[in-house]
């Protein structure tokens, strides 16, 4: 990437071009398909079919039917009324510095935005599956959390509608290990009569590498699955897929129709993100590149006084800035001088987590070993 003044920068920030900025593929596939025809839903278009029934692949068997929005917000607004309609209750189970969206509906289970006065009391939050809240079995740990959610919305009057989460709870701080320590608690709100609502809005799209999204990581099956950002590799696409009972039983008592969602340029868009995954090989240059980020990053946190832990998977990854006489306590703002120093050095990079003091690092798939290299030289010098 270039700036106006001519400098440039390699993007470390972002999971939206997850193809690389401007890549050549979504570039071509938008400017014919808009230079052919673009109409709003109502238009049956075999370019949006197609598109659904590639994306469909990527999915699980029991998730048959897929909505198209522009915006993940507008996907988790509709899984929840989905989960509502499916469940007949009304309680959403989050993590506790969860972002969803921004709708008035999503607003309300995305607690890290939430800046006064407390959830509504159908929203229960929960620590995210740290080690330093859970310890060792962050497996047994969370699923009991959740399992203390569902009596917390029963005696405020609420049956669970769903749990929602980010697969890789990327606002709280991104948690992946141990694999699979997600499915215990899937099982405690199915058993209580809820759905899960997979948001992979963040990891989805080959991100980790091991798995095509979040919840095949963690070898779970969902009911809902919503996603977005790198969906059109910076065309503004989003979804909901699920169960077509769900889609049918929720129809059957209102509406849904969404002018843009689907459009056959965002169909476009999609097609060339998913063809060039495969044709690039991009997950399995997430998985290979982002091993060799983390093992490179662990070495450093051993050696330095800031690093105080490495998290993640495949290029989605996590860590963790301390203070310098003790790294395990958090601190935000060595993280805004360390994401100031790599931005002069020529590196985009955010932070995340409850505390700011997280760094998250989401680089392009199409990440090179020499970019790798440049980011890690960058990094050194700042920790
Ligand atoms: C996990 C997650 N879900 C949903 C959203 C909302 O997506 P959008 O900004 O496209 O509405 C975001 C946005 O950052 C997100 O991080």
């Amino acid at each position: 990437m270039q700036a106006a003044d001519g400098k440039r920068y390699l993007d470390f920030y972002n999971n939206v071009p997850c193809l690389g900025h401007c890549h050549p593929s979504v570039v071509q596939a938008v400017s014919r398909q808009i230079g052919t025809l673009n109409v709003h839903t109502r238009y049956l278009v075999s370019a949006v079919d197609d598109y659904l029934d590639s994306l469909k692949a990527t999915l699980p068997e029991s998730i048959t039917n897929i909505v198209m929005t522009c915006s993940g917000s507008e996907a988790n607004d509709l899984a929840m009324r989905l989960a509502k309609q499916a469940t007949g209750g009304e309680g959403f189970i989050v993590t506790e510095d969860a972002y969803h969206g921004n709708t008035s509906l999503v607003t309300e289970v995305s607690p890290s935005i939430i800046k006064q006065g407390k959830l509504p009391a159908h929203v229960v939050a929960i620590p995210p599956p740290s080690s330093a809240v859970y310890g060792e079995d962050i497996a047994t740990g969370f699923a009991a959390k959740v399992t203390e959610a569902i009596e917390l919305l029963w005696e405020r009057g609420f049956s669970v509608a769903a749990l929602l989460v980010d697969t890789i709870f990327s606002s709280d701080g991104i948690y992946t290990e141990p694999r699979g320590f997600l499915k215990k608690a899937v099982d405690v709100v199915h058993n209580a009569g809820g759905v899960f609502i997979a948001d992979e809005v963040q990891p989805g799209f080959a991100r980790l590498g091991e798995a095509f999204w979040g919840f095949d990581f963690h070898g779970v099956t969902p009911d809902i699955v919503t996603m977005g950002k790198p969906m059109g590799n910076g065309f503004p696409m989003a979804a909901v897929a699920t169960r077509s009972e769900y889609l049918a039983s929720f129809c059957s008592d209102v509406g849904y129709f969404n002018t843009f969602g689907g459009n056959p340029v965002a169909a476009a868009a999609g097609q060339a993100v998913l063809d060039t995954i495969q044709q690039e090989n991009l997950q399995t240059n997430a998985l290979v590149m982002g091993h060799y980020l983390k093992t490179r990053l662990q070495s450093i946190a051993s050696q330095s006084a800031y690093v105080a832990e490495v998290r993640g998977q495949g290029l989605f990854m996590g860590i963790d800035i301390g203070k310098a006489d003790n790294k395990q306590i958090p601190d935000p703002l060595k993280t805004k001088q360390v994401i100031n120093g790599l931005k002069a050095a020529g590196v985009l990079i955010g932070a995340a987590g409850r505390f700011g003091a997280t760094l998250k690092l989401r680089p392009l798939l199409t990440l090179t070993q020499s970019e790798a290299d440049f980011f890690l030289d960058a990094f050194v010098q700042q920790v």
